[in-house]
């Protein structure tokens, strides 16, 4: 079983942070996105595994690099143009020959993992293995209708009427059967192969086609909200350790990661959950607020910030409230003025500058 990690496209949706980084390289509770892809692949077993990189590869193959650090052989394969997922699977077919592979979105996070479907696809006698999760928002996503008796009855990408809200998430598992189906379908109106099209032409092939539905969450994480929420529910599960250096008189409740190196000033208040990286400072007066993640080297000063994500090495000294932000790596937020926090609500790319 080889795998497939999918970590091309642009990633408009999160711009700018994607304009300067790859988006599967953002970070979800301090860690790159990719990650999260990578160990579900390896917890399931696969240890052959091909990255598909699009135009915005920075930061991807100095972090996984061949692969030998974590134990698995790493190709990676270039997909020049956002042209679907489906034509990612048909330009990777020289690294995947006839062998079976399961398909990870990279940027999907999943609390269950990769393991149940592999299993699924390994102990029956499916062509393919999709999962399926129940959204509010179907037109979003892939959907996988089912009939009276539920079974799987059709596909739709995207669908514009409201057919089904059972949303195809983004772990797939194929035999060679779906190179045939690939072949057989045309770009949609995005201008992509889409994958939930060669799902359907697989199916109405008489192939066998099985969903299974997930357990625990899943998240896309396609906008700044998504990967705020995908934040929460991973620092919601995480088991944090303080290991940096908490001055007396900083009040530090629930659970809270600090990180090596990390100082934590005399009055600064940090209530988990939430993370804070390796040589960071925090404070005087800052309060870090529940769900939040605070990337390595970052500062916090005069400031509160709440549910938000901080990159590596931001500076943060505003005298005021930050909520539901992304604040990109190096990026600055500062101001002489020392007022009454009142809130601010911000999605800053690297290296941005903002002066209140
Ligand atoms: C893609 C697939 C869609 C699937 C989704 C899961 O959507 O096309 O079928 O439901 O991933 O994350 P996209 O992110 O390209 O809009």
């Amino acid at each position: 079983m080889k795998g497939l990690l999918l970590a091309g496209g642009h990633g408009t949706r999160l711009r700018p942070l994607t304009l300067t980084g790859n988006k599967h390289m953002l970070p979800i509770a301090n860690k790159p996105m990719i990650l999260y892809g990578l160990e579900h692949l390896m917890n399931a077993g696969v240890r052959d595994i091909g990255v598909v990189l699009g135009p915005i590869k920075e930061g991807v193959k100095e972090l996984l690099g061949d692969g030998s650090k974590f134990g698995v052989r790493i190709s990676y394969i270039d997909q020049p143009e956002p042209k679907g997922l489906a034509h990612a699977i048909l330009i990777s077919k020289g690294f995947l020959g006839d062998e079976p592979f399961v398909m990870y979105l990279g940027d999907n996070l999943l609390k269950q993992g990769a393991k149940p479907f592999l299993e699924a696809f390994e102990g029956g006698s499916s062509d393919c293995v999709v999962g399926a999760a129940r959204v509010r928002d179907p037109s979003r996503y892939g959907v996988v209708v089912f009939d009276e008796r539920g079974r799987v009855k059709r596909f739709v990408e995207k669908p514009k009427e409201p057919i089904s809200d059972w949303a195809l998430i983004g772990v797939y598992v194929f035999n060679h059967r779906i190179f045939d189906a690939i072949g057989r379908i045309r770009p949609s109106w995005r201008g992509e192969l889409e994958i939930t099209d060669a799902i359907q032409t697989l199916l109405k092939s008489g192939a066998k086609v099985d969903c299974r539905f997930v357990e625990g969450w899943w998240k896309d994480t396609g906008r700044p909200e998504d990967l705020l929420e995908a934040n929460q529910l991973v620092l919601g599960e995480m088991d944090l350790r303080i290991e940096g250096e908490v001055e007396p008189g900083a009040r530090i409740t629930g659970n809270v990661g600090i990180g090596e190196g990390t100082k934590v000033r005399e009055g600064a208040a940090i209530r988990g959950p939430a993370i804070i990286g390796r040589g960071c400072e925090i404070g005087p007066n800052a309060y870090i607020g529940p769900y939040t993640s605070i990337g390595d080297g970052a500062i916090v000063r005069n400031s509160e910030i709440e549910n938000s994500i901080v990159m590596g090495g931001a500076e943060i000294d505003c005298g005021r409230r930050i909520v539901d932000s992304l604040i990109g790596s190096r990026a600055k937020v500062l101001s002489q003025e020392r007022n009454l926090p009142k809130g601010l609500k911000l999605i800053l790319g690297d290296m941005t500058y903002v002066g209140v």
